[in-house]
């Protein structure tokens, strides 16, 4: 029942480096950017226009976004918590948004300092400008597993979050298993529980590594036919308001295991090990991806 395709959307430079102590360069970042889209990468998620205050790490999204060469049928994808996100990123040049919600109150309080309520209204914004500029907006939804605050969460709150994104106009919905907590017969209950209500085609994988389960996810949610995964090269990575994360597992992990069940990614994995390994070299960052670390 595995896809014959999944559809990499790399967020290294957005979810991997907005959580490493130093501040990367803008000339490093968009080297980076183009080194994975020309290894067949083709959904990157380049930045964010969030408070600089916030995530001082994403303060050159739009240099990053001005100093790339894009190429055709790339996306080059940011996040926009708000109005003010959306009209930064329209105008740097993001091909695509993406709006951050979560199934937790305490996280969306401490990741966006207001309620899940307001986040959908703020949302709801952000979706009218996008349609009228004709801008395709993702939208995430935090702690589908468990919150680093209030612990387990009912699947009926991700569901709840995930159908409202969706309605508003999201073209897909990214779970995010934010600290890494739930383990592969979880998953599948909860992709389960989602698909009453949510079309599997519109479903990503967004997995966090901190307790190791997180290959293991993505294989049991690719057996339920999810076929977009989020990951990030060298799992770079974690987040700022979830104490202890560690990164999205790393593409360069999971093209591997994909090219092992004979599914199609478009991606050269010698090229992406090549770029990673340079990429931690020269910013002097740790290689958390296994297959690099072997390779
Ligand atoms: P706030 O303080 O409530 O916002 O923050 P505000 O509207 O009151 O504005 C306060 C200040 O921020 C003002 O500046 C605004 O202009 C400025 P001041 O007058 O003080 O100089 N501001 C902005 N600046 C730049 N870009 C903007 C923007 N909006 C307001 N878009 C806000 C609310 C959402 C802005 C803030 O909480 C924030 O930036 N949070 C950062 C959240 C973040 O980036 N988290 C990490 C990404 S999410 C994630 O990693 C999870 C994910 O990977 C999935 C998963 O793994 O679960 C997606
Ligand atoms: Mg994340």
């Amino acid at each position: 029942n595995l896809p014959n395709r999944v559809r990499i959307v790399e967020v290294g430079p957005r979810d991997g480096l907005q959580n490493e102590a130093q501040m990367i360069p803008t000339d490093q970042k968009t080297t980076l950017i183009e080194g994975l889209v020309q290894a067949g990468v083709s959904h990157v998620e380049v930045g964010s226009f969030v408070s600089p205050k916030w995530v001082p790490q994403m303060a050159n999204s739009a240099e990053v976004l001005a100093g790339l060469s894009k190429q055709p049928g790339k996306t080059y994808a940011a996040l926009t918590p708000n109005l003010k996100g959306l009209e930064l990123a329209l105008e740097a040049g993001a091909s695509e948004v993406a709006v951050f919600g979560a199934a937790s109150e305490t996280f969306s309080q401490k990741n966006i300092n207001c309620s899940v309520a307001d986040s959908l209204a703020r949302f709801d914004a952000v979706m009218a400008l996008a349609q009228r500029e004709h801008i395709k907006v993702r939208g995430y939804v935090s702690c589908v597993m468990g919150c680093p605050y209030e612990g387990d969460v009912p699947v009926e709150q991700v569901a709840r979050v995930s159908q409202t994104l969706l309605d508003m106009g999201c073209y897909e919905i990214s779970l995010g298993d934010t600290v890494g907590v739930g383990t592969p017969l979880q998953t599948q209950r909860l992709i389960e529980h989602l698909t009453q209500y949510v079309p599997v085609s519109q479903l990503a994988a967004h997995f966090h590594d901190t307790y190791g389960q997180a290959l293991a996810n993505i294989f049991a949610v690719l057996q339920m036919g999810v076929s977009v995964v989020d990951t990030s090269i060298a799992g770079l990575g974690g987040c700022p308001y979830a104490q202890g994360a560690s990164g999205n597992l790393a593409t360069e992990d999971v093209v591997y295991m994909l090219n092992g069940l004979g599914i199609d990614t478009g991606i050269d994995l010698k090229q992406l090990m090549a770029l990673s390994n340079q990429f931690c070299h020269d910013n002097h960052l740790v290689q958390r991806s296994k297959v690099s670390l072997a390779g």
